[in-house]
């Protein structure tokens, strides 16, 4: 990355999934999906979270993005109706290093879009920022978010928790780090194209 402010606009596409910047009209879907239990939990979203949350969200998120300080794309599957959210914060170029976060509406779950965003913009990250060191920060009660992190090939660093105090009580966050370099995606489909011709031989 040649300048020191996030590209925007962006939209990345790949396995079925399109990330697209979030827009005015995303409002409703958007106010409907962040206001849900599990999202409050485990996130710092404000709970609950109502339209004038929304509002609020949508132009910080405008504000970020214009000024390159952040990546916050909606997930969707066709561009269209946001499934879900995708970010990256916190990079330091320095050391190459950045956060991710994410989150899908209760609706959506258990489809493969988490895994799937996460991966499409962890590549992007490492191929065309140059960011060497992916970070996820997860509690280890997020069985979900756990799970999402081992399938994009993110591992335990070891490192000490980081304590928070939350509307929840206290949460101790573990630091994953990708360790695994995210596949080529046209190699990845070529071989998914390879396995599924296997598969219809055995
Ligand atoms: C965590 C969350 C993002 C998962 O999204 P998702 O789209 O359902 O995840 P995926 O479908 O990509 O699942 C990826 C893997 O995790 C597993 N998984 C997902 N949710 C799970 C759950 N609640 N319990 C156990 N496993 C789960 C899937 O089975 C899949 O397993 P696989 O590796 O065997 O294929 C979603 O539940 C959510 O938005 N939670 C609230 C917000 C949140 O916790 N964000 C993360 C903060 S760190």
């Amino acid at each position: 990355m040649a300048a020191s402010r996030l590209p925007y606009p962006l939209t990345l596409t790949g396995d079925g999934i399109i990330l697209r910047e979030w827009r005015a009209d995303d409002l409703d879907d958007l106010v409907r999906m962040l206001d849900e239990p599990e999202i409050a939990r485990w996130s710092p979203m404000p709970s609950p979270f109502d339209v004038e949350a929304g509002i609020a969200y949508l132009k910080r998120c405008y504000q970020n993005r214009v000024g390159g300080r952040r990546i916050q794309l909606a997930i969707t599957t066709d561009g269209s109706r946001p499934l879900g959210e995708v970010t990256l914060f916190g990079v330091d170029l320095g050391l190459k290093e950045a956060e991710l976060g994410y989150l899908v509406d209760a609706g959506e779950r258990r489809r493969g879009l988490a895994s799937g965003a996460l991966s499409l913009l962890s590549s992007y990250a490492q191929g065309s920022l140059h960011l060497s060191r992916l970070l996820l920060r997860i509690d280890p009660g997020n069985v979900g978010s756990t799970a999402v992190a081992r399938h994009c090939g993110y591992r335990l660093t070891g490192e000490p928790p980081i304590l928070q105090e939350g509307p929840h009580g206290s949460s101790r966050l573990d630091t994953w780090e990708l360790v695994e370099r995210q596949p080529d995606t046209r190699r990845d489909r070529l071989r998914n194209v390879a396995s599924r011709r296997y598969r219809r031989r055995t």
